[in-house]
Parts: structure tokens; C-alpha cells; sequence
């Protein structure tokens, strides 16, 4: 029961969704399986896109439901080929098998064509991010899709984006937790009507990441879940939401998406808190490798082709 956020097109976001990503593979039935699941759990908002090869399943959960469509919010993303807006956005709404979706966002700033794993056109190189977009408000004139927006992009990159946008993107998905809380991106997208969406929320706790220093380990989140007599989790998600962030956290456990759209109301000095373990030593991580950026510049935040 968390009143909804709204984008600058007055359209209505259910604060917290259910992050689709299930690694390369896709996640096939396993991907059905934990959104039948959320959709039982209560989510109301799914995050897909096409890069996740999963569409297909998601939409399948989402028609068997029998949940009204106008009940749900749906994202999924163009892929990184930037040539081929429109068929790449019918494609998706087939997969899904909607009628409508209700945020279309472009995946990456980066154009790659010629197939896999094809060449990564230079900023600059047709179509550019403002060619991508012009195509992205067209889609709106369609009226299958009810809003636009962006994902992975930078102050700079959305710099060189805004002066020529008819529509100002609904909102900008991003990495962010307390390890990468983006306060100056938070702060330029506020004020141009930009709301944050928030990917990788708890820091993807896979065992596998065991090496990368953990949101779950850190004695200021632990401290706070215990003092709320909240999950971990909990703490990281209502953190986010209570800062204005749209958040996507994955989780195939029903428990665990249960708990996970249940927030706690963390008192001032204690937001405060979690805002600053980023600038503890060794607190300031980006856990995404960006694809394309070379070794060594993947997990310090310093992608720096686009200006991140
Ligand atoms: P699982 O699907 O088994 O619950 P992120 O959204 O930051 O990428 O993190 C997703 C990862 O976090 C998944 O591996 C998920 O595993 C795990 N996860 C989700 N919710 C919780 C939770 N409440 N406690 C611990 N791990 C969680």
C-alpha cells in the first residue's frame, strides 16, 4: 500500500517492481514461475527488456494472471541496436503479447550494429542518442506505449540529450544503492522532472559476487535492520523508495519478494546515514560492468566514454 509515484506525464509508477533480469540466459520457465509468483506477492510492476530474453515469459505470467491490464505497469527496453526503433519496440510488444507497455526506455546510450558482437558506434556516429530519442517519441504517437525514458545514462550524456527533446524521458534507470547512491544525478534529474529508477538495489547478493565488499556485510545497513526489526533488504529498499527512487529489486524467493515490498519508515538521521557509507574508503562501488568499457574501468565509476 505505498502510494504510487508519478512521472512528469502525470502517469502513475508503482514504487517497487519486480527486476526481470535473470542473467544471460534468460531464465526461461524460471522467469514465469517468480512473476506468477510477485504477481500473487501483490507487485503490480514488472521490469523487463528485450536484452533479457525473457519477454515472452514475463508477458505469459503477467495474461494468465488475470489481473487487469490497466492494474499493471510494464517496462521492458530497446535492445543496443539504435537503427531499428520501431520494429525492435513491435517485436517486444509481441514477446510480451500486450497490447500496450507502459515505459519504454532506451537499454544503453551505445548504438551497436552488425549483429554479435558487432561494432560500438562512437557517440557522435549515426544514430546518435538524439536520433535514438526522436524515434522513442515517435512511439508515443502510437499509443502503445504511455511513457519513455532512458537507463544507464550519465549527467553528460543526458546533457547532450535534453536541449532537443520534445519529451523530457520519464525517468533515468540506474544502478544505485548505498555503495552508488548517485546523489548528483539524483539531484540533476530532480530538477529537470527526471525521476530515478533504481536497479540492482540490494547490490545482486549472488554468491557468486562473494569477492565484491557487500551491502549485507556493512555494519551500518546490518545496525539498521536490526534496530527496525527489518530484513537487510528492507533497509536498502525503503532507503530508496523514502529518497523519491523508483525500485527494482529481483528476487525468485516468495518469501523474500514478500518481505521485500514491505517498507520500514527510517527516521531522518538514519536516511542520512545510508546516504554517506559511500564515502567510507572502499564504500564506492558501481557492481555493473558496462559492456564495452575497458578492463580496469568497469567497477571504480569510471565510465568515461559517455561522462560517467
Ligand atoms: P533470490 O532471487 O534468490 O531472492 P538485485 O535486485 O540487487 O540485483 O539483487 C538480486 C539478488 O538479490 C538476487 O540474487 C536475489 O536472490 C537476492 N535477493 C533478493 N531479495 C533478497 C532478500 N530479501 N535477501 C537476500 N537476498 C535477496
Amino acid at each position: 500500500n505505498i502510494p504510487y509515484f508519478t512521472f512528469n506525464n502525470g502517469q502513475k509508477v508503482p514504487p517497487i517492481g519486480m527486476g526481470c533480469w535473470m542473467g544471460e540466459v534468460g531464465g526461461g520457465e524460471l522467469v514465469k514461475d517468480m512473476c506468477t509468483k510477485a504477481l500473487a506477492a501483490g507487485y503490480r510492476h514488472f521490469d523487463t527488456a528485450a536484452g533479457y530474453a525473457n519477454e515472452e515469459q514475463v508477458g505469459k505470467a503477467i495474461r494468465e494472471s488475470g489481473i487487469p491490464r490497466e492494474e499493471l505497469f510494464v517496462t521492458t527496453k530497446l535492445g543496443f541496436d539504435h537503427t531499428r526503433v520501431r520494429e525492435a519496440f513491435e517485436e517486444s510488444l509481441q514477446q510480451l503479447g500486450l497490447d500496450y507497455i507502459d515505459l519504454y526506455l532506451v537499454h544503453w546510450p551505445h548504438t551497436i550494429v552488425d549483429g554479435f558482437p558487432g561494432k560500438v558506434l562512437k557517440p557522435e556516429e549515426p544514430p546518435t542518442i538524439v536520433d535514438t530519442w526522436k524515434e522513442m517519441e515517435k512511439l508515443l504517437d502510437t499509443g502503445k506505449v504511455k511513457s519513455i525514458g532512458v537507463s544507464n545514462f550519465s549527467i553528460n550524456t543526458l546533457n547532450q540529450l535534453l536541449p532537443h527533446c520534445k519529451v523530457i524521458p520519464a525517468t533515468n534507470q540506474v544502478e544505485l544503492h548505498p555503495f552508488l547512491p548517485q546523489p548528483d544525478l539524483k539531484a540533476f534529474c530532480e530538477e529537470r522532472g527526471i525521476l530515478l529508477t533504481a536497479y540492482s538495489p540490494l547490490g545482486q547478493p549472488h554468491p557468486e559476487r562473494a569477492a565484491v565488499p557487500a551491502l549485507f556485510a556493512d555494519p551500518t545497513i546490518t545496525g539498521l535492520a536490526e534496530k527496525y526489526n527489518a530484513t537487510i533488504a528492507q533497509v536498502l529498499i525503503s532507503w530508496s523508495v523514502q529518497r523519491g527512487v523508483v525500485t527494482i529489486p529481483k528476487s525468485s524467493n516468495a518469501e523474500r519478494m514478500r518481505a521485500n515490498i514491505t517498507l520500514v519508515k527510517l527516521d531522518e538521521a538514519d536516511m542520512k546515514a545510508l546516504d554517506s557509507i559511500h564515502e567510507q574508503p572502499g564504500k564506492h562501488r558501481q557492481l555493473i560492468v558496462y559492456p564495452f568499457s575497458e578492463p580496469g574501468e568497469v567497477f571504480g565509476w569510471k565510465y568515461e566514454w559517455l561522462g560517467w
